[in-house]
């Protein structure tokens, strides 16, 4: 049973009388008959309102009230093809709830740092409106395909003791007189947790300190990571295509809407297929060589220029393996082909979008872990109770994070990281 009438499911009232309640996105008409185009959060619904049908007042007063007032119209709803949406309604009952003061985005172009300032009402937006959508969808997806997998879901704390990602993104907070830090990754709790139950997953957000300005990078996101006992590389690479597939096909199947309002080209999506081609870091950097971008082998990770030139190569998501260990985590399990490499794996999107996921093969056995730390200059005491996890029943293990709003500005083709989250934040960004 649904609660009362939304407009998404008008196709279930047919030729009922129903009540929309909801907001005036825009109105055309003047004289006679007024066409109101009322949005309830679930869609927009062509209302026809007939002066005839109203007294002077009420339809003077549709007639000149600003948009985005709230208001309910109650009338006999119809499918009509030439209708935008497939559906009208006619009024016989109108209650403006609120008159809304001028409304300030207007259809006209406004630059992206007043829509940014005005998050708040963008998000009413048709397209922002969208994303959001697709975003919830991308949520369910995820968790859907975690738990057909036979996953357990596990929450990693918020509140960390240590860096995982490397000190320079680290957020630091006062704990009770010691220092705390804003959780970077769940990783390091997930590989604990996959010992206890196998197959497990955390999904919450993450922060980094990032002073960059780029349209990839927030200072807080949602990651989901999995982390799974007895995997090694390869099967972490084939659980993250399984995912990505899995959860491209649910968007394509309950969004079809809104990647239309997107404007966004499908067909790229609908012909993505598994397994994705698969290049190692050493391929990549004589790639770029080789293609007049001069990239020195171990000189560091890709940034977002060469990542953007790689994952254009085909038009499928590229799996690239087997970085140089000097550039990656202390928790990477070194290669024992060449340990100069590690056993970690970056997914980049194609179309340009760069790095959607990143994950490994974790150092197993305790002396190269001990090793590692004392490479990556970390100090062994916070990390006491990871490092048991080499001690008692240590097993190949491997799992990797994807960024909800990495993935989601490759889906819905947005130029900036930005729009792909409700309420960004980022480097100059903390209202609304
Ligand atoms: O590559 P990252 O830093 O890997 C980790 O945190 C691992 N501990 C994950 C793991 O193996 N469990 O981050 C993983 C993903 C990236 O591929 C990207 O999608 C997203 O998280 N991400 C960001 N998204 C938005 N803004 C940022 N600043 C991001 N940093 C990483
Ligand atoms: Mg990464």
């Amino acid at each position: 049973m649904k609660d009362r009438f939304y407009i998404e499911n008008a196709a279930e009232f047919d030729g009922e009388i129903v009540e929309i309640k909801g907001w005036l996105y825009n109105r055309r008409g003047s004289g006679k008959i007024l066409f109101l185009m009322v949005r309830d959060g679930t869609g927009i619904i062509q209302c026809i309102v007939e002066k005839k049908e109203f007294d002077e007042e009420t339809f003077e007063n549709l007639k000149n009230l600003n948009y985005e007032s709230s208001l309910t119209v109650k009338g006999k709803l119809r499918a009509d093809v030439r209708a935008p949406g497939g559906f009208e309604l006619n009024a016989e009952e109108i209650k403006i709830v609120h008159v809304s003061e001028p409304y300030p985005i207007t259809p006209k172009e406004h630059g992206t740092g007043f829509l940014m300032d005005h998050r708040h009402l963008w998000l009413r937006s048709s397209k922002q409106h969208a994303i959001i959508r697709i975003r919830n969808t991308v949520i369910k997806a995820w968790r859907d395909f975690f738990e057909e997998e036979g996953f357990t879901m596990v929450d990693a704390p918020i509140f960390t003791g240590t860096s995982v990602e490397g000190t320079t993104t680290l957020f630091e907070t006062e704990y009770f007189g010691q220092k705390a830090y804003l959780s970077q990754s769940g990783q390091l709790h997930m590989e604990a947790a996959a010992m206890a139950f196998g197959k497990v997953y955390c999904f919450g957000p993450t922060f980094r300190a990032e002073k960059s300005k780029t349209r990839r990078h927030v200072t807080e996101f949602w990651m989901l990571e999995p982390e799974v006992a007895y995997y090694e590389l390869d099967d972490a690479i084939a659980l993250a295509e399984r995912m990505i597939m899995f959860s491209i096909h649910r968007v394509l199947e309950k969004n079809k809407k809104e990647l239309e309002v997107l404007e966004r080209d499908t067909k790229i999506l609908e012909n993505i297929k598994i397994p994705f081609p698969r290049m190692s870091y050493t391929e990549g950097v004589e790639y770029l060589n080789s293609h007049d971008f001069p990239f020195e082998w171990g000189s560091g990770d890709f940034g977002g220029d060469e990542e953007t030139i790689l994952g254009q190569i085909h038009e499928q998501p590229l799996v690239i393996h087997r970085y140089p260990s000097k550039a990656r985590a202390f928790y990477m399990k070194p290669d024992p082909e060449n340990p100069e490499v590690v056993l970690n794996f970056d997914i980049l999107a194609p179309e340009g979008y760069g790095e959607i996921v990143g994950g490994s093969q974790r150092v197993d056995d305790l002396k190269t872990l001990l090793d590692k730390l004392e490479e990556h200059k970390l100090p062994r005491e916070p990390l006491e109770w990871y490092i048991d996890l080499r001690k008692y029943g240590s097993v190949p293990h491997a799992g990797y994070g994807v960024g909800l709003s990495r993935f989601l500005t490759w889906i819905c083709k947005r130029s900036h990281i930005r729009e792909a989250l409700p309420f960004p934040r980022l480097m100059h960004r903390l209202h609304p």
